[in-house]
């Protein structure tokens, strides 16, 4: 695996690549690599040639009163695990590689950006958008792999994408769970052994909404019952019952629906979500 910290030769490296017909993905994480991420990795070996993963905490998606500092910085870690599996380069960008002398574009995330993880968190997909387009732009991928866990955001991609016509494929691969059903995530790891046994709690909640709704209960009381079960024992941020193909409100004909939801745990923020099929639509 080629390891990469500057563009210049990142570029040199893929233009080459290119010149030979090879395909690109391009897999962006924050590394506090996990098996989702591997997931991720796997799906971009299936659409392309050659596979780059980036690796870079991104200070420009956190606010100020957020874990930029403490978020995990894995590096040797995310290393051994890449280099045991199919991977061809990792990037491992400095910030000024990202945003020379400091600089960041604005980008109009829409309506998509000011709702639902849009709320609590006003500038974080504005800096999503910064580094995804960023990293497009340095990488020229083929393709592009994203998680459906962090939907908001895979949905504002697609949309970035089209919007600047940026010519990549985007590709989506399903939320990858512990046993207990928990989402995996590289913030799993701040929760306490008593917090990490309760947490499963929520994916459970959802499937049990989802079963409520699928056998007949309306919508906004569906949508009750899981935040009075979610109060419980999260802080519940939001939980909303969507039309999965853009986030807004769902009407007779729509089809396919998501429950979608943040809550907290001791402040720890957990998203999760769950998108389904409505039979008798
Ligand atoms: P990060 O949280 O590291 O996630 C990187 C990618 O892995 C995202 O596409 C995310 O949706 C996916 N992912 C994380 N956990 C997953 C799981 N349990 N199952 C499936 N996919 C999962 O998301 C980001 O980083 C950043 O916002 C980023 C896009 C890299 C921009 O900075």
């Amino acid at each position: 695996m080629h390891i990469f910290e500057q563009i210049g030769p990142l570029e040199e490296y893929l233009n080459s690549c290119r010149e030979d017909a090879l395909s690109i993905a391009l897999v962006p994480t924050m590394g506090g690599l996990h098996e989702g991420h591997l997931k991720l990795i796997d799906k971009a070996n299936e659409c392309s040639d050659m596979v780059v993963v980036s690796v870079f905490v991104n200070p420009t998606q956190f606010a100020e009163n957020e874990d930029f500092e403490s978020y995990p910085k894995t590096l040797s870690e995310d290393k051994k695990l890449l280099e045991a599996i199919k991977v061809d380069a990792m990037f491992v960008p400095l910030d000024n590689e990202i945003y020379p002398d400091g600089s960041s574009q604005d980008y109009d995330v829409g309506e998509m950006g000011n709702i639902l993880c849009g709320i609590s968190r006003p500038i974080h997909f504005n800096g999503v958008a910064q580094v995804v387009a960023r990293l497009f732009d340095i990488v020229k991928p083929d393709y592009s792999v994203f998680g459906e866990k962090d939907y908001q955001q895979l949905l504002m991609i697609n949309s970035l994408v089209e919007r600047l016509g940026i010519k990549t494929t985007i590709v989506s691969v399903p939320t990858v769970r512990e046993s207990d059903g928990l989402a995996m995530s590289t913030r799993n790891n701040y929760l306490s052994p008593e917090d990490r046994t309760n947490a499963p709690l929520f994916y459970h909640q959802l499937v049990a909404t989802k079963e409520a709704i699928q056998s007949g209960t309306d919508i906004s009381s569906a949508t009750e019952q899981a935040v009075d079960a979610l109060s419980t024992v999260f802080d519940v941020e939001y939980v909303k019952v969507l039309n999965a193909n853009n986030l807004t409100q769902i009407t007779t004909s729509s089809r396919e629906i998501i429950i979608i939801s943040a809550v907290r745990l001791s402040e720890i923020r957990l998203i999760d979500n769950i998108v389904f099929r409505r039979s008798n639509v």
